[in-house]
């Protein structure tokens, strides 16, 4: 067994998108802050509607898959195929954007809190070009199992601990077999999960700090996205405040990456062919 080290630390930096909605993005905030097949990580938290209340007007996306994940809030999506999705505290959607699709988010609250992810993950050559397609995950459909000194929620692949505890979230099947968990812990708790030698892992500790690596580990604090080396587990230990993170892995893709906004292809002329479609209306036939 090799315990994965914190090989890199990305600190999220405030950054405007969609209509003006103010985010923090680590992974993704230039090209070279990108971790194969993970492009993007954005977390959106704030009491003030003036933060969110514009939301994502229809912009269109090629190419790769989008993952929204709340924790507080409620967001509504919209795509042109005519499909209505609510996203609500604790649930999820999985978008395959694929050849092209056209779709808003938009908040549905005036006020209040809104608390949670968007993470955009590749597709490889071969599977860019297929039809567009939605799954909207409700909060019931998320496992949450009780650990020592915590609990986790698994969203996409297999929850493996070493104390022998599994559950399989709802996303599963996909060619990059992510695994997304969000993980609770009590200040001083560890907690330790298998992952498939040669996939990209990261941590994103939310709230509190984490310990990464065997034994006292690293400090990763907050709103930092920790890249993970190579190893067949991670094991964390939450700090004096506990520590609530989303821990995220996948299989590389190992292609090249060429990204204009919100369409993402492996060449130039991809790129060209794509805002060529999106200009004459034909990015989503
Ligand atoms: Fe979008």
């Amino acid at each position: 067994m090799s315990t994965r080290s914190l090989t890199r630390i990305i600190p999220s930096i405030p950054v405007s998108d969609g209509a003006g909605v103010k985010l923090r993005r680590s992974l993704g905030q230039s090209q070279g802050l990108r971790l194969d097949p993970f492009l993007m990580l954005d977390e959106f938290a704030s009491d003030n509607p003036d933060d969110y209340i514009a939301g994502f007007p229809p912009h269109p996306h090629r190419g790769f898959e989008t993952v929204t994940y709340m924790l507080a809030g409620d967001f509504e999506h919209e795509d042109h195929l005519g499909h209505k999705g609510h996203l609500r505290g604790g649930g999820a959607q999985w978008m395959t954007a694929g050849r092209g699709i056209i779709h808003s988010e938009m908040p549905l609250q005036e006020s209040g809190r809104l608390h949670g992810f968007q993470f955009w993950i590749n597709l490889p050559a071969k599977e860019k070009m297929k039809p567009a397609a939605y799954r909207d995950i409700q909060p019931e459909e998320i496992p949450e199992v009780t650990i020592d000194g915590g609990s986790v929620k698994v969203v996409a692949g297999r929850l493996e601990t070493a104390d022998g505890r599994t559950a399989d979230g709802p996303i599963q099947g996909l060619s990059t077999a992510p695994l997304f968990l969000d993980v609770r812990l009590e200040a001083g708790a560890r907690f330790t999960q298998s992952v498939a030698d040669g996939h990209s892992a990261f941590l994103y500790p939310y709230s509190g700090s984490l310990h990464v690596g065997a034994g006292d580990g690293r400090t990763l604090p907050n709103r930092q996205a920790g890249v993970l080396s190579d190893g067949d587990s991670i094991e964390v230990q939450a700090g004096e405040d506990g520590g609530h993170f989303l821990l995220l892995a996948a299989r590389p893709i190992g292609e090249p990456v060429v990204q204009y906004g919100p369409f993402v292809m492996n060449t130039r002329e991809e790129i060209e062919q794509a805002l060529a479609d999106y200009r004459d209306g034909r990015l989503t036939a």
